[in-house]
């Protein structure tokens, strides 16, 4: 049986990081695309190298060519432009809409049946333009947010509580930015509610709520760290679990940017909740029940999703 192929749109930080972990957990042939000429051969070269000492024998191509994408199973997009200090991921929305446009028709036009996940920011409102400009189903097109978010979630939490980050399981649900919902009723350590568990370890509400705040900004606070560009490890890795549960039909159910057709009482448009990734991408939305306090905070979120859509409308008219 021939190789599965991966095909990375964008060979920048994240693009570079998914190839390595593609090849390192043998996924695939690989091949790195980017409109920038040498850096995807360059990366492309340098990866290849890793090989021999690894005992990887996938094959490691870079192009900037989108005939080159041809076939692929998957496709991870991060094609565009990162945030800088003092920038919000919907700074980015101009330039980046752009960008969705000819990764959009270069999808469509080349390898229209794969499973696509986008990472780009601003998310929400890029996964769903790019969805429209490939006109790819949308059960084949999700974005990357949530894996990520309940992964800084967790990664918080477990510090916190002095416990395996193995046994934390965080929930993060609504869009990608700073109204995302870390949900602290669907988070457990090992199935022990994070509220009870808080009460074990004498960690305070208020020390909760930090944590949550600390969620929501985890983005921006590497953003300011690193001084110029943004986070790659982590959500390189994330996007990678999603290829992952696709390529091996694991039904996992995994908090991810995708069409939420009529469930939650929304429709058209991308924002984060569980679903349940498979051989037919994504498969099922799960449909929570949240209190009062975490419908109306993923209302604010999707709101906040809603007006990125509308200024995506408004810069490219074809998408209204
Ligand atoms: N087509 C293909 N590649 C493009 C295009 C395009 N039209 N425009 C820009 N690129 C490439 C750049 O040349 C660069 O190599 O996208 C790459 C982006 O890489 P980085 O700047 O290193 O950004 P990265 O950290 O990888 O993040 C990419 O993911 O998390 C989001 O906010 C982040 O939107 C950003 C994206």
């Amino acid at each position: 049986m021939a190789r599965n192929k991966i095909a990375l749109i964008g060979a920048g930080n994240i693009g570079g990081t998914l190839a390595h972990l593609a090849a390192l957990k043998g996924l695939g042939d690989i091949v790195l695309f980017d409109v920038v000429e040498g850096v995807p051969q360059g990366k492309a070269l340098d990866l290849s190298q890793c090989g021999p000492v690894e005992g990887f024998d996938a094959k490691i191509t870079g192009s900037n060519d989108y005939a080159d994408i041809a076939g692929a199973d998957v496709i991870i997009v991060t094609a565009g432009v990162a945030r800088k200090p003092g920038m919000s991921r919907d700074d980015l929305l101009g330039i980046n809409l752009k960008v969705m446009k000819a990764v959009g028709e270069g999808i469509r036009d080349n390898a229209p049946d794969a499973f696509v996940i986008c990472i780009t920011n601003p998310l929400d409102a890029m996964v769903w333009a790019l969805r429209e400009f490939s006109g790819l189903p949308a059960n084949k097109v999700v974005g990357m947010a949530g894996v990520l978010d309940s992964a800084r979630f967790a990664t918080f939490l477990a510090w916190e509580f002095g416990v395996s980050v193995k046994d934390v399981n965080a929930f993060v649900l609504g869009g990608h930015g700073d109204t995302m919902v870390p949900v602290l009723s669907y988070s457990t350590i090992n199935g022990i509610p994070v509220k009870d568990m808080a009460k074990i370890k004498g960690v305070s509400e208020a020390r909760l709520d930090e944590i949550v705040k600390r969620t929501r900004s985890g983005g921006g606070e590497i953003v300011a760290l690193l001084g110029t560009g943004s986070a790659y490890y982590a959500p390189a890795t994330s996007a990678i679990a999603m290829a992952e549960a696709y390529l091996g039909d694991q039904k996992r159910i995994l908090p991810c940017a995708v069409n939420v057709e009529g469930k939650y009482g929304l429709d058209g448009l991308y924002v984060g909740v569980p679903v349940v990734i498979g051989a037919n991408g994504a498969e099922q939305v799960i449909e929570i029940s949240l209190s009062d306090e975490e419908k109306s905070n993923l209302q604010v979120s999707v709101d906040a999703v809603k007006e990125l859509l509308d200024a995506c409308k408004a810069l490219d008219p074809s998408l209204a």
